[in-house]
């Protein structure tokens, strides 16, 4: 694996709002194939380090490559087509309420669709088959045509996971996806994601690090905006998990 070009290479990477150091000196090399647990408490900067890594926040000291490519460098087109290789699932899900859920899973698809042809999938869903076989998948195909804002949190949340799926990213970014799950549906979508066959890397922040364990390969922790813990997932032991959740 390590004579593969890496998918996300951070050195140096720092990232500040004002007089705040969110992120701070960042080393992290992921290479195709690797599930990346983030880990640490509320406010260590895994939203943070998780916006970087998709493109919607750039660092403000050190470096940052993402496919071989930095994307605040990229002219637009280019960039576009960097964003379309990766699948983002944000804590606020950025999920349109007022719609149907159909027209929000083929939000997935818009990258690769002309803008007239994404306005016309406004009134005639494209693609239904597609946007049906992702909702089956995350176990909600009774509710292709229903309202986003009538839907629970856990289903909104399974929701912005079928609009990744049918985006076929390489690499997806996922920003506690099973928050607001119940056990056996969050390691079911874990499970989903860590064997989607067009997914070949996950970066995702959880708060559980059981599912850490089990689903992913690799656990990164991070503290106060640093990484402290970079371990193969299965050599992850209970002190070190109290090392990185012990409040300072
Ligand atoms: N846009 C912003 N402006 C100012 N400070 C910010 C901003 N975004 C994050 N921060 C700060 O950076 C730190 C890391 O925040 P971040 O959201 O990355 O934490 P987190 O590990 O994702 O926490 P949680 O588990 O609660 O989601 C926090 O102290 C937060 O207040
Ligand atoms: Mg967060």
């Amino acid at each position: 694996m390590s004579g593969s070009s890496p998918v996300i290479r951070l050195l140096g990477a720092g990232r500040r709002f004002g007089s705040h150091e969110a992120l701070c000196d960042l080393d992290l090399t992921v290479h195709a194939g690797e599930r990346v647990a983030v880990l640490g408490t509320s406010g260590a900067g895994k939203s943070t380090l998780l916006a970087l890594l998709n493109g919607s926040l750039e660092p403000t000291t050190g470096s940052m490559e993402i496919f071989g490519e930095n994307p605040a460098r990229l002219p637009a087109p280019r960039r576009r087509l960097l964003q379309r290789r990766i699948g983002s699932v944000s804590q606020e899900l950025a999920l349109i309420e007022q719609v149907r859920v159909v027209h929000n899973v083929n939000a997935g698809r818009l990258g690769r669709w002309s803008t007239a042809r994404a306005l016309a999938s406004l009134v005639w869903p494209r693609s239904l088959d597609v946007v049906r076989d992702a909702l089956d998948r995350v176990d909600l195909g009774w509710a292709l045509h229903e309202r986003t804002e009538r839907l629970s949190g856990g289903e909104r949340q399974r929701v912005a996971i079928a609009r990744l799926l049918v985006q076929e990213p390489e690499l997806v970014v996922a920003d506690e996806p099973v928050s607001s799950l119940d056990p056996v549906r969050a390691a079911g979508i874990l499970g989903l994601l860590g064997t989607s066959p067009t997914v070949s890397t996950l970066v995702v922040s959880l708060h559980q690090p059981a599912l850490a364990r089990e689903h992913c390969t690799r656990v990164v922790g991070l503290r106060q905006g640093r990484i402290v813990l970079d371990r193969p997932a299965a050599d992850v032991d209970d002190a070190d998990l109290n090392d990185l959740y012990t409040l300072a």
